[in-house]
């Protein structure tokens, strides 16, 4: 039976999510990967726990985490059940709906068919009577907007969410969603891009609005998680000298993994460049790849996925060095820039 350790909420620091009353951890943990049916469920317990030891109180799943599709909540469920429902009010849950989940019309994209039932099998396979945070998984181009705003406000009116939020949305989508919401008196809590040093799309202007989401949500005073902070272990020293078959490249992973094309030559120099960097400032290059993020006060939470627990306690301890010097951010930037 587990019980919390009681020092849990000394070291983590929470930020405000936007101009919302929510505070989340400035590390979040993900369950896209290693919490499938190939998966070890005592590992998973582990890292669990150790994530709400150290004070990652937020656990973010969709409906299609797995493999397959379901399992990573169904895992998620066993765990709650057995050891985390008297720490339900301690937890922040997420889902989302938008990938392909069932066969037919009606089992993918932001329908208000699809994201209510997709929710309903979520809160089954959890096994709670809400989610925390319901998110659009991906912008659907051939369904209103409207529809799928309205879909998001009246989940979180019924009760089965208690906040809204937009995954992967781009900047003119961003800006629609959120006046939508807004008009609807559900205010869009949280945007969940892909962000890290490795892909910056966030900061790019758009060419329709002429701004970039992290200023469409600065200015809104909305939310950001940035999702493969590490991008996906890119960012880490593991690929450094060579592929472990235990890693998410080594293992051949589908569903959207990194693969063996991603690690290119010139892509491990530039870890390795950026892992000098980190050492001399006395951390992993994980731990600085989180602490990057973290410096812009309109990133609330980075989410990061863990294939252990000594993985999980590493990326907590980033939060013992997040600031950088001037020259760090312009080596940093120079390397990025090559
Ligand atoms: N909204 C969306 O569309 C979307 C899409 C993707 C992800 N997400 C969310 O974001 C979460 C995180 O995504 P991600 O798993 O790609 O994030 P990530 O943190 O970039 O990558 C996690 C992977 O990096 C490796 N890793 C992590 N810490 C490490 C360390 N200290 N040292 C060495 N390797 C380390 C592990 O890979 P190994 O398995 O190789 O050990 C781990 O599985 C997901 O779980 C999900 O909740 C959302």
């Amino acid at each position: 039976m587990y019980t919390a350790s009681a020092a849990r909420y000394d070291d983590m620091k929470y930020k405000r999510c936007g101009k919302s009353g929510l505070l989340l951890p400035v590390i979040s943990l993900g369950l896209w990967h290693n919490f499938g049916d190939m998966d070890d469920f005592a590992n998973m317990q582990q890292i669990i726990f150790s994530a709400f030891d150290c004070g990652i109180t937020h656990f973010d799943l969709a409906n299609n985490y797995g493999p397959p599709a379901g399992e990573a909540e169904i895992n998620f469920g066993k765990i709650f059940k057995q050891d985390l429902r008297p720490y339900r009010d301690e937890m922040i849950i997420s889902s989302k709906a938008g990938y392909y989940m069932w066969p037919g019309p009606y089992g993918e994209w932001g329908s208000r068919k699809y994201l209510i039932a997709s929710l309903d099998q979520s809160l089954k396979r959890i096994g709670v009577d809400y989610v925390d945070i319901f998110y659009s998984h991906r912008f659907d181009p051939n369904t209103p907007l409207e529809e799928t705003m309205m879909t998001l406000d009246q989940i979180v009116r019924s009760g089965k969410a208690l906040y809204a939020g937009i995954s992967s949305y781009d900047a003119e989508q961003t800006t629609k969603a959120i006046a939508i919401l807004k008009s609807l008196g559900t205010p869009c809590l949280i945007h969940q891009p892909r962000y890290s040093m490795y892909d910056r799309w966030i900061e790019q202007p758009n060419a329709v609005v002429n701004k970039s989401v992290l200023d469409i949500l600065g200015e809104e005073g909305i939310g950001c998680i940035a999702f493969s902070p590490l991008a996906q272990g890119l960012l880490t020293d593991k690929y450094l000298e060579t592929i472990p078959a235990a890693s998410r490249v080594g293992r051949g992973l589908s569903n959207g993994a990194i693969s063996q094309n991603d690690i290119s030559a010139a892509k491990i120099e530039q870890s390795r460049k950026l892992n000098e960097i980190a050492m001399k400032r006395g951390q992993s290059l994980a731990q600085m790849a989180i602490a990057w993020l973290l410096k812009d006060e309109r990133i609330t939470s980075v989410l990061v996925g863990a294939s252990s627990t000594a993985q999980l306690n590493e990326n907590a301890n980033a939060l013992k060095n997040m600031d950088f010097t001037h020259d760090e951010l312009y080596n940093i930037e120079q390397v990025l820039r090559q």
